[in-house]
């Protein structure tokens, strides 16, 4: 990773197609997180150029394009995608483990071809819209906490170096995988925040306390009155629940 991953935990998703806005706020919450976030949202509507205007403000960003193809494909787009350099990358544990094993060893070659770090490549095992019977429905006959722990096992074959996962399923994971695999936990509300549509929620320091590595936070910054004192407030709580 050419931006290197920081102390602090927090990676704050920039959910917006606003170029100028991603920017406004990528720079003011810049001493206050350890990251940001950029999703399909933001990639489709704002593209290169926009991705290079926030990589200017030498955050790590973690670039969640969830990719989900055939094993050449994803490779492919891997390649393609590693010069800009993310911190993180994603892809579909659902693509299966020749799309992963394919997408971690791309990742590898071209950053060794190309004199760069390699991003810290990560599947997305069961999305935390997905209850029990939506699973059902596609034929999955498994709870969503099953089949992100069979999914996560999967990863961790194909070479991947961690998942994303709720921050239920947190401690499960980090006694399957060991302490080298990074958890990376979307749907974290501060104490007393608005659940939004995130239906499987924890606070911050519950959260790292759990196992996760990196606490991805969108709306309870970013829609704040305040985003750099919101930002800045759970940097602290974490802080102090560190010791
Ligand atoms: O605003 P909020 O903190 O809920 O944003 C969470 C971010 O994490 C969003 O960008 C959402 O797309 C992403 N995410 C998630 N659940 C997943 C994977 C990603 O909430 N399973």
């Amino acid at each position: 990773m050419e931006k290197t991953m920081t102390e602090n935990p927090v990676f704050c998703a920039l959910d917006t197609q606003n170029p100028s806005r991603a920017n406004q706020l990528a720079e003011n919450l810049s001493p206050h997180i350890g990251g940001i976030k950029i999703g399909m949202e933001f990639f489709y509507a704002a593209g290169l150029a926009g991705y290079q205007n926030l990589a200017a403000t030498g955050l790590p960003i973690f670039l969640d394009l969830k990719l989900h193809d055939i094993p050449n494909t994803v490779a492919a787009a891997v390649s393609a995608l590693c010069p800009l350099q993310p911190a993180i990358l994603n892809v579909h544990a659902g693509g299966g483990l020749d799309m992963m094993r394919a997408a971690s060893k791309a990742a590898k070659d071209t950053a060794a071809e190309n004199d760069l770090t390699a991003p810290l490549m990560i599947a997305v095992t069961v999305l935390t819209s997905l209850e029990d019977n939506d699973l059902n429905l596609i034929g999955v006959n498994a709870t969503p906490r099953d089949q992100v722990l069979r999914l996560a096992d999967l990863a961790q074959q194909a070479d991947m170096g961690g998942v994303v996962c709720s921050a239920h399923e947190v401690e499960a994971l980090r006694n399957q995988c060991g302490p080298d695999f990074k958890l990376i936990v979307p749907g974290i509300r501060p104490a007393g925040h608005a659940t939004n549509d995130q239906k499987r929620i924890m606070t911050p320091e519950a959260a790292l306390e759990a196992g996760a590595d990196i606490l991805v936070i969108g709306r309870a910054i970013t829609q704040a009155t305040d985003p750099v004192q919101a930002a800045s407030a759970i940097s602290a709580s974490l802080k102090s629940a560190k010791g």
